[in-house]
């Protein structure tokens, strides 16, 4: 029996990861951690989010998980460095394989993120992209309506579209010719991110969803067998609590069904 990767995230977005990693090795068991009970980490200090990020991996590890993705960008922003030094296995965040994308994308040099305000402040993206290459104008913006809007499933109209407007413009004025989506809510929006940016700029303009991109990322860290497991592949969900509604969002994220039977209920 193989082991299985641990996923973790503050909440259910991070599955929009797992939904990623399972599509690039559909072969590996996973286990995913949602702190549902204290999302959002994207406007808590660093501080509480490195707490919240040490119980979420220490957790994962009694499922003697091989590897580790630290699916929100937030964590990943602020906690990364700290979690590597206190596992024995390989941590991941989604934040340098996003960051490298978007160098990879960019015809300009000049990349947009958008992501929490913690994300943000932490920095992490500027000096993920400023490490592959100097040269790069990084612009990073807050978006922090875009995480309700995502989790009520109002992706596209009215409502997302006037969000987008505000939150682009900031990305608009700097002429940007590359989006990286830096926040595990915002693939759900990428479409009408990607129209109204296209309206405002005046040409078209890449988006890079950091999930996807941490998904071949971890393709080649891993070593996979000639002949993959058939019995593997299986996703198991946990949670810190049961919101309402959970089922819907769940699956708005994993881009399949969920049910409540599905999901187990955990304290840390
Ligand atoms: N998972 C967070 C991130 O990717 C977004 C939601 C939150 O603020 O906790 O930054």
């Amino acid at each position: 029996m193989t082991k299985p990767i641990g996923i973790f995230d503050s909440g259910l977005g991070g599955l929009t990861v797992a939904r990623a990693i399972a599509g690039a090795v559909p072969a590996e068991n996973l286990v995913y951690l949602g702190d549902t009970a204290r999302v959002p980490y994207g406007t808590r200090s660093a501080k509480t989010v490195v707490r919240y990020a040490i119980a979420c991996a220490e957790r994962l590890l009694s499922f003697d998980i091989k590897l580790l993705v630290v699916a929100c960008n937030t964590a990943s922003g602020v906690a990364l460095g700290e979690l590597q030094d206190r596992l024995d296995i390989p941590v991941i965040g989604v934040i340098q394989p996003g960051a490298r994308a978007g160098v990879k994308a960019t015809r300009t040099g000049r990349i947009g993120i958008l992501a929490t305000a913690g994300t943000v402040a932490s920095g992490a993206y500027e000096r993920a992209i400023q490490a592959e290459n100097q040269a790069m104008n990084v612009f990073a913006r807050s978006a922090p309506l875009f995480v309700p809007l995502a989790e009520e499933g109002w992706v596209t109209g009215e409502v997302p579209r006037l969000a987008a407007r505000r939150y682009l413009q900031p990305l608009v004025e700097v002429d940007v010719d590359t989006i990286v989506l830096g926040c595990t809510h915002y693939p759900l929006l990428s479409e009408t991110i990607h129209e109204v940016a296209a309206e405002l700029l005046g040409h078209d303009v890449t988006i890079v969803d950091s999930a996807e991109a941490t998904a071949a990322a971890l393709t080649s860290m891993l070593d996979l067998p000639a002949t993959p497991d058939q019995t593997a592949g299986a996703l198991e969900i946990l949670v810190t609590d049961l919101p309402g509604q959970f089922g819907a969002a769940a699956s708005r994220f994993l881009g399949k069904a969920v049910g409540a039977l599905d999901i187990q209920v955990i304290d840390l």
